[in-house]
């Protein structure tokens, strides 16, 4: 898909292109000035060059798309500026005019990238057919330019992200190896539950990043809160609670991490209103924050706390029916259970156990 900034581009690029000119070169004033005289009728800008160092100067200044020549110019034989014109402007197409053509000279230009031949006496609407090629091979080599940018800057912004959200997981591993855990499993959940729902491959990478870093804002919790073993009480609630604001300035001065910000800053948030930091309800929190929020409320109930056993899988399933349209998205929290959310973690090991790594440096997974 070509974003409005290449759109602008490629149309910028095609107005200089309709601004560039052509250059027609021939000893003859007489037929120089006539080719010119009747291109600049058919809207294509044509200048004349009387000889060989004329043209090389004139194309040295820029805007030129074509140069018509004969095949003898004055000054430097036609194979010998093909080449020069070839090798200081490759954007500039050379179509040759000839009384009569040596077969050994045509195959030379040919190879040589000359685009074409016209026999004098040429007809004018062969000479626009000639100009016509020319400016259409110019937008196809245009076009093709602003695709390859557009893909090497694509891939560019694919791996600032992937090095930007690997160094935050790096921060949330080197917090606590219970975080650690934590993320990688919601962000296994949340990229099951996205890709469930259809979304797009881009789209269920997102969602796995964004669960891998949802809790980022846990580097700013004390230790001692994050590691208590036992319940919190209602100040400390009150400090751990403060994490997705945290996890949301930790990324606001990051532009390419903006997409991952409501999955940081929302995924506390309650379907029925009773969540925070905002107290959103139902779909005014996005779609990606619901699927994280799920993720991570499944995989808080099934840990094991110091405190506390995890939940037994029917026990867990149970607790996501009864929080369908309370904390949680009713229709994703049902097709959660549907997917059978046990599976995602058995599939993640069967994925690191080596012989899946074997099988797939095999091309078998
Ligand atoms: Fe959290
Ligand atoms: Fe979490």
């Amino acid at each position: 898909m070509v974003g409005e900034l290449e759109r602008v581009e490629l149309a910028e690029a095609l107005r200089a292109r309709a601004r560039e000119r052509v250059l027609v070169l021939d000893a003859d004033p007489a037929v120089r000035s006539s080719i010119a005289y009747f291109l600049n009728h058919r809207e294509t800008p044509a200048e004349a060059a009387s000889s060989a160092e004329d043209a090389l100067q004139r194309l040295a200044g820029g805007g030129f798309f074509l140069l018509i020549t004969e095949t003898l110019p004055p000054g430097i034989p036609g194979l010998e500026l093909l080449s020069l014109v070839r090798a200081r402007h490759p954007e500039v197409d050379v179509v040759f005019t000839a009384g009569s053509l040596e077969i050994a000279f045509a195959l030379r230009a040919v190879r040589e990238g000359a685009l074409d031949f016209l026999r004098k006496p040429f007809e004018l609407d062969e000479l626009a057919h000639a100009v016509r090629r020319a400016r259409e091979r110019r937008e196809l080599l245009l076009r093709a330019l602003a695709a390859e940018k557009l893909a090497e800057r694509s891939r560019l912004t694919d791996e600032h992200v992937r090095d930007a959200i690997a160094a935050l997981a790096a921060m949330i591993d080197a917090k606590s190896r219970f975080t650690r855990s934590h993320s990688e499993r919601v962000a296994s959940y949340s990229a099951r539950l996205a890709s469930a729902l259809g979304l797009a491959p881009e789209l269920v990478q997102r969602v796995r990043f964004g669960g891998r870093i949802h809790d980022i804002g846990k580097i700013g919790t004390p230790d001692a809160i994050l590691e208590k073993p036992g319940p919190l009480t209602p100040e400390e609630w009150v400090e751990m609670r403060r994490h997705p604001a945290i996890g949301a300035e930790c990324l606001r001065g990051m532009g390419i991490l903006q997409p991952y910000l409501p999955m940081v800053e929302l995924h506390h948030e309650n379907w029925d209103g009773s969540g925070y930091p905002f107290g959103l309800s139902a779909e005014e929190t996005p779609l990606e924050a619901r699927i994280v929020k799920i993720a991570d409320y499944y995989d808080a109930i099934t840990s094991r706390r110091p405190y506390r056993e995890p939940l037994a899988l029917g026990k867990a399933i149970d607790y996501l029916r009864a929080e369908r349209g309370r904390l949680l998205d009713p229709d994703l929290t049902q097709l959660f259970i549907e997917i059978g959310p046990e599976r995602v973690l058995r599939d993640r090991a069967r994925r690191r156990s080596p012989e899946f790594e074997m099988a797939r440096e095999r091309g078998g997974a």
